[in-house]
């Protein structure tokens, strides 16, 4: 139990053994010397009709001294180890989570899916033959006969600097080692005597944030989670700009490689701290991020991405060695960093795609990772479309006059009243709305406004266009002349936060310019994904995914009224987080699913909108809000009706209810 494979076996077979016969993977680091403890499973005790059989402790052969002992030292005195406990009669065994080798761990997100965990890293603990005159077979060649002979693992290799340290490891370990194995093709890794723990790091490198896990690889669990800033940020906001760094300056590239290592060195260093793990024990890193990422992180000149036709220096998978790359973990550990799929949908696009696997799916989906650049997935099983869009950093608080990360201060949720025109808000940091905290002998807030974050923003204009304060255009409706308007000449601002209720005093305005920018970049965003429902054919999807930090903080309904998304079911569009960084994960704890993003990202049909004339048509469309021309029934209800006029300050207005 649990899988309830059932079986004969001759008496006196160990139950490891047993075990292996039917199928069913037990741990084991210690192949039976009873050292790791990895083994142990418990005996159902009862008649149990439902089998025909009586099972009890007594029908396995009783534990000796050495059994003992280990069991009362690994706290599980209740238990017995597999690999020594002999069967002689009938048994009901249970095998305990923690047991089962290729276990299955369960991802949280909003679309939860399973991960069974199969690392390209494995410990092993053998005995090998001691050296002796006459005997000529060197010492790497007495641990692989013995890797065969006690763990049928042949053809391997050592890489050489493990090699080096391999003749003090056997002699210090009175020939008793523990030996790591990358892929079971390649020792990366031996150690005196019995020792336990292979840990990798999964990390997404973003344009402006850095977020890794560090991982047990046998267990799957997170042991620690940190993010940071790209340091690349500093020789350009958006891609392009540190495109055209690394073009004008001829130590550019090597400049925001060395920033990218030294920050994730750094990172890696915190989160092993922090989980009491050893860097020499992370035999693993993945990587994703996009394809300029991936190229400063690998020191190579993204110039050729900057201009048509977008040529990557590599669009295959790629493994190397930590000690090339300068990653300070184990030297001999791998790098592993997934495919992309072309010039502007990288690794993290196809780390996004292992973690939602939308072709394994019957119902269309579409797949927004909304960032600097917004990739766009389109499809099901039977087919997928890939594109990219230029969103620019508008909806990272970039490019908006009081725009601002999504940090304490930030105003990140908006309500305007449409009969008074005054905002609420709730800023980062602080759980009240403005209102609240405004009213008589409330409490004061922790944070007042500082600005506005991306979410914030698209709230603001969303709601700025029900209350009737823009028109569908995006321009300030002339017409109104409340006090919350600022106008100058004929172009209107609007005061979203009066000065006593930010931290500087001085009032927080969205401008035209700044409804502008997010028209822009919405509309980038919409004709990217209506390019791809143009190709496939098809005019409504099934559902909506939005990933990457932005998209889980976005309410989805705000971003159909601003038309950044086309219309759905709302009740089918989710925000699954950072999806990238999953598949990350997922790409290090399963080896499987790397050759399945390999194969994906070579299936999948990707898009190229820049030089496309139909994105330009779609874009100007695009441009209103929520649309010039398409539809959102989905929205019925709580847009203005088509023709109705909006409204000045004042004036009597329907406006839907949101919650
Ligand atoms: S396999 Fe290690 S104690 Fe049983």
């Amino acid at each position: 139990m649990p899988s309830g494979r059932r079986g004969r076996v001759p008496v006196g077979s160990s139950l490891l053994e047993a075990a292996r016969q039917l199928g069913v993977e037990i741990e084991s680091i210690c192949g039976g010397r009873l050292t790791c403890g990895k083994c142990r499973i418990q005996v159902e005790n009862g008649q149990f009709p439902k089998h025909g059989i009586l099972s009890a402790d007594a029908h396995l052969s009783s534990a000796a001294a050495d059994e003992q002992t280990l069991l009362l030292k690994i706290g599980s005195p209740e238990c017995r180890l597999a690999c020594t406990a002999q069967v002689q009669d009938d048994l009901l065994i249970f095998v305990p989570e923690e047991s089962r080798a290729h276990k299955q761990i369960i991802r949280k997100s909003a679309t939860e899916r399973v991960i069974e965990i199969d690392p390209a890293v494995r410990q092993v603990y053998v005995v090998v033959d001691e050296a002796e005159l006459g005997e000529h077979r060197g010492d790497w060649g007495r641990l692989q006969a013995a890797l065969t002979d006690q763990w049928q693992l042949t053809n391997l290799t050592i890489d050489l600097p493990v090699l080096r340290r391999l003749q003090s490891a056997l002699r210090q370990g009175n020939w008793q080692i523990t030996v790591t194995l990358w892929q079971e093709q390649e020792v990366i890794d031996v150690q005196p005597g019995y020792a336990e723990g292979a840990y990798g790091v999964a990390v997404d490198i973003g344009s402006t944030t850095v977020a890794g896990h560090l991982c047990d690889l046998r267990t799957g669990a997170i042991l620690a989670t940190e993010s940071a800033m790209n340091p690349q940020v500093r020789y350009g906001e958006d891609l392009m700009s540190r495109v055209s760094y690394a073009i004008q300056h001829t130590d550019g590239t090597e400049k925001m490689h060395q920033a990218i290592l030294e920050t994730l060195n750094r990172l890696i260093a915190k989160i092993a701290k922090e989980a009491g793990v050893r860097p020499q024990t992370i035999y693993e890193a993945v990587f994703v991020g996009n394809t300029t990422m991936t190229h400063l992180l690998l020191n190579i000149n993204p110039v050729e991405l900057g201009g048509a036709p977008f040529a990557l220096a590599n669009r295959e998978a790629m493994d190397l060695k930590a000690r090339d790359l300068g990653l300070r973990i184990s030297p001999s550990a791998n790098i592993h960093i997934l495919p992309a799929e072309a010039g502007h949908v990288g690794a993290d696009n196809v780390g996004v795609l292992i973690a939602e696997a939308p072709y394994q799916q019957d119902e269309i989906i579409l797949l927004v990772d909304v960032g600097t650049n917004a990739e766009i997935v389109l499809g099901n099983r039977e087919w997928l479309y890939s594109a990219s869009s230029p969103t620019g950093p508008a909806f990272e608080g970039a490019q908006i006059s009081y725009g601002m990360r999504a940090a304490p201060g930030a105003i990140e949720r908006v309500r305007i009243d449409p009969a008074t025109q005054i905002a609420r808000f709730r800023v980062i940091g602080e759980g009240r709305w403005s209102d609240e905290w405004l009213a008589d002998g409330a409490e004061q807030p922790a944070y007042r406004a500082a600005g506005i974050c991306g979410s914030g923003i698209i709230e603001a204009v969303a709601e700025m266009f029900l209350a009737g304060i823009l028109l569908p255009d995006g321009r300030f409706n002339p017409e109104n002349q409340g006090d919350r308007l600022l106008w100058r000449g004929r172009t209107g601002a609007y005061i979203l936060a009066a000065g006593d209720q930010t931290g500087s005093g001085d009032p927080i305005l969205v401008t035209q310019e700044d409804v502008r920018n997010i028209q822009l970049a919405k509309a980038a965003l919409y004709a990217g994904a209506k390019l791809l429902l143009n190709r496939a054919g098809i005019s409504a999807v099934d559902r909506i995914t939005l990933a990457g930090a932005f998209g889980s903080y976005i309410d989805p309904k705000y971003a159909m009224i601003l038309g950044l998304i086309p219309d759905c079911d709302l009740a089918k569009v989710v925000a699954v987080g950072n999806a990238a960084g999953d598949g990350a994960r997922i790409a290090l704890l399963n080896r499987q699913k790397r050759i399945e993003a390999q194969e994906v990202a070579r299936w999948i049909r990707y898009i190229e909108t820049a030089v496309d004339p139909e994105f330009q048509n779609e874009f100007v469309g695009a441009i209103h809000l929520p649309h010039a021309t398409d539809a959102f029934p989905h929205l019925t209800g709580l847009l203005p009706e088509k023709g109705e006029k909006s409204g000045g300050r004042g004036r009597e207005r329907r406006r839907p209810r949101l919650g």
